[in-house]
């Protein structure tokens, strides 16, 4: 057995070999199981047995050789693996920092603002009422009488026999009167809740109250004042219909349409083929409201709406669940950056 040729055989095979996984062969080949090593070991059998210890040395000398190559060899890959890691975690200290980009504000926001904007624009002033009410303020004051069939409209979240989360803004009304002489002019923004939960409902969502009491109210101002809000909000070619409706608050009660902003009229599927979209409910303030204010109604009258702002945005916006307002998914809401 020529050592020599085998040792220089051991050399050349780690000289070619150039990363972890070469490295793992070289292994295998020499020192594995049944690999070169063994074999020159079990080979001492058939050798005489005077020369069976400088074989044993010999073949020693090749295993040493071998592991001491392989041991050299492994610190270099490593290296040289440790080194290309480095170099492509490598941190370029003078780049610009990404930062975290401004923020927007959230259309909820955006269309509560345009809605202030334009009633402001018109002299209103805002007020803002408790979000927990008492059931004189959220209903028997309004003319929703205890017992009344009316109030089953609205699946209220009770917390005790008086105290309720306000189903509606409407319970600002009667908070303006009571602090405030006619001529009033305001609006009343804010969060209420109800117990029910769909594509175009959610517990929590948010209104805008309008309140206007003076002499000669009626009901062509409430027109004309939502008539001026609609265009500003969606566009200067739409036009309001006023349709009969019932508010016990209200008398006479309208809902209030807008000529579809998105077929001009014609009929769509926003519109559902009728040409006109349902936008908010009002009317003239009932007698019985403004004498439970202690506003005498010989001589004052008012008018009062109520704007679902959620709703707004979802027809303004193209929004088909309401829940895609409240989920604050980062992508959906940077969509809406003024
Ligand atoms: N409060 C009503 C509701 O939540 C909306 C409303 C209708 C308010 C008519 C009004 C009004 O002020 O006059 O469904």
């Amino acid at each position: 057995m020529n050592m020599d040729a085998i040792k220089a055989g051991i050399k050349e095979a780690l000289a070619l070999v150039e990363d972890a996984k070469q490295l793992a062969d070289f292994w295998a080949k020499y020192f594995g199981k049944g690999g070169e090593i063994q074999k020159l070991m079990a080979g001492i059998k058939k050798v005489p047995n005077e020369e069976k210890k400088a074989y044993g040395q010999a073949v020693n000398e090749v295993k040493v050789l071998a592991q001491e190559l392989y041991d050299a060899k492994k610190v270099e890959i490593e290296k040289k693996a440790m080194l290309a890691r480095y170099e492509a975690e490598t941190l370029d200290v003078t780049l610009p920092a990404s930062g975290n980009g401004a923020g927007n504000l959230h259309p909820l926001t955006c269309i509560k603002n345009e809605i202030i904007d334009v009633f402001a624009g018109m002299g209103f002033d805002i007020f803002e009422g408790p979000e927990i009410e008492d059931d004189d303020h959220n209903f028997t004051r309004l003319n929703v009488l205890k017992d009344h069939p009316s109030r089953d409209m609205q699946d209220t979240f009770w917390l005790t026999d008086e105290l309720l989360l306000r189903t509606h803004t409407s319970p600002g009304q009667i908070r303006v009167m009571d602090n405030q002489a006619p001529p009033i002019k305001v609006l009343v923004p804010g969060k209420v809740f109800r117990s029910d939960s769909d594509a175009t409902h959610s517990p929590m969502f948010s209104q805008m109250e309008g309140l206007v009491v003076d002499e000669h109210i009626t009901l062509c101002d409430l027109q004309g004042m939502l008539d001026q809000f609609v265009k500003a909000l969606f566009s200067g070619e739409v036009k309001t219909r006023l349709r009969p409706s019932y508010f016990p608050f209200t008398e006479p009660s309208v809902e209030v349409d807008v000529s579809c902003f998105k077929c001009g009229g014609k009929g769509c599927s926003l519109c559902k083929g009728t040409g006109w979209i349902e936008v908010l409910g009002g009317g003239i303030v009932n007698n019985k409201v403004l004498e439970n204010c202690n506003v005498d109604p010989d001589k004052y009258s008012g008018l009062a709406f109520g704007i679902g702002i959620e709703r707004i945005a979802m027809l303004k916006y193209g929004i088909n669940h309401m829940g895609k307002l409240f989920e604050n998914d980062i992508e959906f809401l940077k969509q809406f950056k003024a």
